[in-house]
């Protein structure tokens, strides 16, 4: 059955990445009290854009952490229905061991987010289609912030988005086609490995998930939402859904190591007689991802670089290339979306629809020293140019990674934990993602597959570390209403400790 989509009561970030509104600063912020969170809410609902509403030249979206629903007056026994994961926050230590933040990537170096520092309340995303637009907005923002004497933890900067991440390729390629939208892209057709269509509710709640059930979420009594600003839960029970048309937001900062990356790749391919191979070089790098600089998949395109399927997304792994000749079986885009290579019947629809449990839908954008140093990179000129020249070893720049998931262990925590940083992925045995794997304790080899024999790169440094990072809940307009109105409605009705399930 068709499922429809709540598009005016969902946040418009569920539905589109902005690749018309490049400009993107991030705001991440905490309240001293209760009136202060209310006062932002109440200016920043007016602005929040829905799926189903799009000015053009600027969006806004708002989400909140487990502290920060808390200090909006949301009870002890609401907050116990969102998932453990969320309400224990990406710093719990046991929690960083499983997500490879060790090391270098301890939150307790984190810039933004650690644990000494006081908990974070909320994110607010500003998009625009020019940097005056952007800073038009923003200014607009940090006045109401600064009048509130709400305290801004960090303001993230982004850079103009455009076809290339900082390593040099072309990232945002492959999405989730999510069904319900109106607008459904993707390149490839439907019923092929690209072209599948997965349901709503594995990135937004409220709606059948791949299983055909509603993913757990708050949901309270009616008495507690007398004035039904809340959607009612969709399985019938009466129950106030504060979860439907939400979800949760993924934020971490990526730090990437651009000149080691360029000068691991180029020591690692050197020719016998010292000189360098700068073909070689794309080539080890393009493994690693699993696409060339253009973003032609190399299971399509194993020995070069082919601008003209840049943007192609219509591929499996498991007919094609099972043995990983063309793509490594660790190569980055291979491990966190293995497509049809998973047990227990590779190569079926069965597979694909076990995959289809763990999809992310990316929303990052990069940060850096500014656009000036990805401009020279161009769309494919890493080839060129010697590795590492361009990015100054002082000025950071990376990825404010950003996924929206209905489930954060089935989906970004499993990617990140059981694919990307398992050096024993896919029968291999010492490999972590080789792009943005956590070398510690182990996965320091990454493994070409190839004949008559495979080759390993050893000793491969990390080239990514997390900077800083969140949970975060992007919760539907009505919720934000819900909890704008709050403190009226906690003090007038009786919230039950049986709330939620
Ligand atoms: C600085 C860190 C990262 C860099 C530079 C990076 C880069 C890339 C590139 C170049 C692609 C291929 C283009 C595309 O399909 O969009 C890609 C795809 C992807 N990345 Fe990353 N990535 C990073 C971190 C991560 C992390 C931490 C995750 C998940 C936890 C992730 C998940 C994905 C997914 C799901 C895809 C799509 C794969 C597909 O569907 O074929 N990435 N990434």
């Amino acid at each position: 059955m068709a499922i429809k989509l709540d598009l005016d009561d969902i946040q418009g970030l569920i539905a589109r990445g902005y690749r018309t509104l490049p400009h993107a600063r991030f705001t991440i912020f905490t309240t001293q009290d209760t009136a202060d969170a209310h006062a932002l809410l109440s200016w920043l609902l007016p602005r929040v854009t829905p799926a189903g509403r799009f000015s053009g030249d600027s969006a806004l979206h708002v989400a909140y952490t487990a502290a920060g629903l808390r200090r909006l007056g949301l009870p002890e026994s609401v907050i116990a229905g969102f998932q453990p994961q969320y309400r224990g926050g990406m710093t719990d230590p046991n929690r960083s061991r499983f997500l490879g933040d060790v090391g270098e990537s301890d939150p307790h170096h984190w810039v933004w987010g650690g644990p000494q520092e006081p908990p974070l309340d909320g994110l607010i995303l500003l998009y625009a289609s020019s940097p005056e637009v952007l800073g038009a907005r923003q200014a607009e923002l940090a006045a109401h912030i600064d009048a509130a004497g709400i305290r801004q933890v960090t303001v993230l900067d982004t850079l103009e988005a455009g076809n290339n991440e900082p390593f040099g390729f072309h990232d945002g390629i492959s999405q989730p086609i999510i069904g319900g939208l109106p607008k459904v892209s993707g390149t490839a057709p439907a019923g092929t490995p690209g072209g599948r269509v997965v349901p709503a509710g594995e990135f937004v709640l409220g709606y059948p998930n791949v299983y055909g059930q509603l993913t757990d979420r708050p949901l309270l009594p009616a008495a507690d939402d007398p004035r039904h600003l809340l959607p009612r839960d969709p399985a019938g029970s009466g129950a106030a859904d504060l979860g439907r048309n939400g979800c949760y937001l993924v934020m971490r900062q990526l730090e990437q190591d651009v000149g080691g990356f360029w000068r691991y790749a180029g020591e690692a391919t050197t020719r016998p007689d010292g000189s360098e191979d700068p073909d070689a070089r794309t080539a080890l790098a393009a493994k690693m991802v699993g696409r060339w600089p253009s973003g032609a998949p190399l299971v399509e395109t194993p020995d070069r670089d082919n601008p003209r399927l840049g943007g192609d997304n219509d591929f499996g792994y498991y007919h094609t290339d099972p043995l990983g000749l063309a793509c490594p079986l660790g190569a980055h885009i291979r491990r966190v979306n293995p497509r049809d290579s998973l047990d227990p019947q590779p190569g079926t629809d069965a597979s694909l629809a076990v995959n289809d449990g763990h999809r992310l839908l990316r929303r990052g954008r990069s940060y850096g020293p500014g656009a000036g140093a990805l401009a020279a990179a161009g769309n494919n000129s890493h080839a060129e140019r010697p590795a590492g020249a361009d990015v100054a070893p002082e000025s950071e720049t990376g990825l404010h990674f950003i996924c929206l998931v209905a489930s954060l262990i089935r989906q970004f925590e499993f990617v990140q934990h059981t694919w990307l940083n398992n050096p024993t992925f896919h029968g291999l045995y010492d490999d972590t993602d080789p792009l943005v794997g956590s070398r510690d304790p182990r996965g320091a080899t990454f493994t070409v597959p190839g004949r008559p024999v495979r080759r390993r790169y050893r000793d491969l440094p990390q080239f990514v570390r997390t900077r800083g990072g969140a949970y975060f809940f992007l919760p539907g307009i009505s919720a934000l209403r819900y909890l704008d109105q709050l403190p009226a409605d906690t003090r007038s009705a009786s919230f039950s400790s049986s709330a939620t399930r």
